[in-house]
């Protein structure tokens, strides 16, 4: 390797530094808590980043030099990804004589907990939101509990104690810890708190071993080409809340694990006239702001993008490399007509997503090849935008199917069509013969009914145990029909009522 490296993991955890040097690549956090140091409050249920049971918060300092609190599964988050930062349990919300942080405070209060298996977890997501949000509606709320399963209260109480936990906050924040929201200016605690991750921060690689196996962690996008190119075999990975299912679930293991996630040019979001610009190793908590403001349409898909633990791991690269036939943010990125810039140590190179994926879960990425950035041109005057996503259950569900519509009327006419689904082949497909109907015609009812026929020629689905191919035929024309619906009530200054799960309306 021919970078500097850094071969002795570092975090924080209880205001001490921890150093670790001979570290199993893919040893997780929850291992690492429950095995390593008997520190059992964190509990696993599912060990896939569904239940959030093993729910952890990671603190690290945000661009403005403030600490910012990141809910994260333990689970599937492998212990490596810790360099540099601040871990915070269960164990470490109460202070050292006993007392109980406002969170835990309004759980007991609230009866939020029964079986308490759920309850740690649930502390934790609160707990973010807690230092994250400090006024949350009922759709913010619901949102921070959407990775945390209890089958024993039945989430009345839980949401209550989200509502109450701020009004238990001490008079007098004296902590970070214990401040609701974000202070004006950092407290001597949160300043004192950055400066302990200052002192172990680093600008080298981070290269451990264990057991024959390797894990870097580069912090360039040169050195991220330099080490793919001496490990073509290496396995990516970026938040890893896929990469970590197939060692909790598919027990693989990997010789070379290098993680995207400290390299500097793939953090970076850019916008300008044309596009926006992000980095392959921006999560989507990250992102999600800057996508919503240029594609509000896009809104709802997000909130059921996974949940806030898993969002604020998993990156838009992550999604969109990994290849699934359903995931999520694929058919929205075919609609927009993206383009994935493409690095190796030979260089760059631009390839329009509709030229990436060659089969199920094959992509155009060659030998020592990474995706640096995912251009996504903004919306042209006209544009009208839509996904939906169609699952068993609102929150936290994979998708039977997917949608992503983009048409620019012009005068009445359709200008420009791009249809785009998940769930419908064995790859994110864009629906050329139902395009090429939609172009040109008037922008009626009757002409995008015919046009929904047309999606009969593009799209063979198979059924699973998602759904049938008749359902994922039927829903996919009829998803056209309520992007016209939806779009057309829109143009008539008509408000939409969209159902964000029970309970949770918004106007739109
Ligand atoms: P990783 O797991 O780190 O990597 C995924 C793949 O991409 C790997 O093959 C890796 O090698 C490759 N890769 C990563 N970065 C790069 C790069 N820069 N260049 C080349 N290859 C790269 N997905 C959805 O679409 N919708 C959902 O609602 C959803 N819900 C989920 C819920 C749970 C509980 C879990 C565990 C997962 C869910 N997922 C969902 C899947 C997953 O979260 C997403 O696919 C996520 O975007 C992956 O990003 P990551 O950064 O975690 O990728
Ligand atoms: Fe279920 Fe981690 S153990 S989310
Ligand atoms: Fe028992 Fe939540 S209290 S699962």
């Amino acid at each position: 390797m021919n970078h500097p490296a850094t071969e002795v993991l570092r975090f924080v955890l209880d205001g001490e530094v921890v150093e670790l040097a001979d570290v199993d690549p893919t040893r997780t956090v929850l291992q690492f808590l429950r095995e390593d140091l008997g520190r059992c409050g964190t509990k696993e249920g599912c060990a896939e980043g569904d239940c959030g049971a093993c729910t952890v918060v990671v603190a690290g300092p945000g661009e403005d030099g403030r600490l910012e609190a990141r809910a994260v599964n333990a689970c599937i988050h492998f212990l490596p990804l810790l360099d540099g930062k601040e871990l915070l349990t269960v164990e470490s919300l109460s202070a050292g004589n006993g007392e109980l942080h406002p969170v835990q405070r309004a759980m007991i209060d609230c009866h939020g907990s029964q079986c308490g298996f759920c309850t740690p977890g649930f502390v934790m997501s609160l707990f973010a939101l807690y230092k994250n949000d400090p006024a949350p509606d009922r759709v913010a709320i619901d949102d921070a509990l959407a990775g945390n399963l209890c089958r024993c209260t039945g989430y009345r109480p839980i949401v209550a104690a989200a509502r109450d936990m701020y009004a238990l906050a001490p008079g007098q924040a004296g902590d970070w810890l214990h401040s609701p929201g974000r202070a004006d200016r950092a407290d001597e605690d949160e300043k004192r708190r950055v400066a302990r991750l200052r002192s172990i921060a680093h600008d080298d690689t981070l290269a451990l071993a264990h057991d024959g196996r390797r894990f870097f962690a580069p912090r360039s996008a040169a050195a991220l080409a330099g080490l793919m190119a001496e490990h073509p075999d290496a396995t990516l990975t970026a938040g890893g809340t896929d990469v970590g299912l197939w060692v909790t679930k598919e027990l693989r293991e990997f010789d070379t694990l290098i993680y995207t996630g400290h390299v500097e040019e793939l953090r970076t979001i850019e916008t300008d006239d044309e596009a926006i610009r992000v980095g392959a190793a921006v999560t989507f908590s990250e992102l999600l702001p800057e996508l919503n403001r240029h594609f509000p349409t896009l809104e709802e898909l997000w909130l059921r993008f996974a949940s806030p633990p898993i969002r604020n791991a998993a990156t838009l690269g992550g999604n969109v490399a990994n290849g699934s036939p359903i995931g999520d943010s694929m058919p929205a990125l075919l609609a927009l007509d993206a383009t994935l810039v493409l690095q190796s140590a030979t260089g760059l190179r631009e390839l329009p997503l509709k030229d990436f994926y060659l089969g199920y879960r094959q992509t155009a990425l060659r030998p020592g090849e990474f995706v640096a950035r995912i251009d996504i041109p903004r919306l042209a005057p006209g544009d009208r935008l839509q996904s939906y996503k169609v699952s068993k259950r609102f929150d936290q569900d994979i998708s039977a199917v997917c949608g992503a519509f983009r048409l620019r009327v012009v005068d009445g006419r359709i200008d420009d069509a791009r249809v785009a689904f998940g769930g419908m082949a064995a790859v994110p497909k864009r629906a050329p013969a139902c395009e090429r109907a939609l172009t040109g015609a008037a922008f009626t009812a009757d002409s995008l009914a015919a046009a929904a026929d047309a999606l009969d020629e593009d799209f063979e689905p198979i059924s699973d145990m998602r759904a049938s191919d008749e359902y994922r035929r039927r829903v996919a024309k009829n998803l056209l029909t309520r992007c016209y619906r939806e779009t057309a009530a829109s143009d008539e200054g008509r408000a939409v009522s969209r159902v964000y799960g029970y309970g949770r309306r918004r106007r739109a």
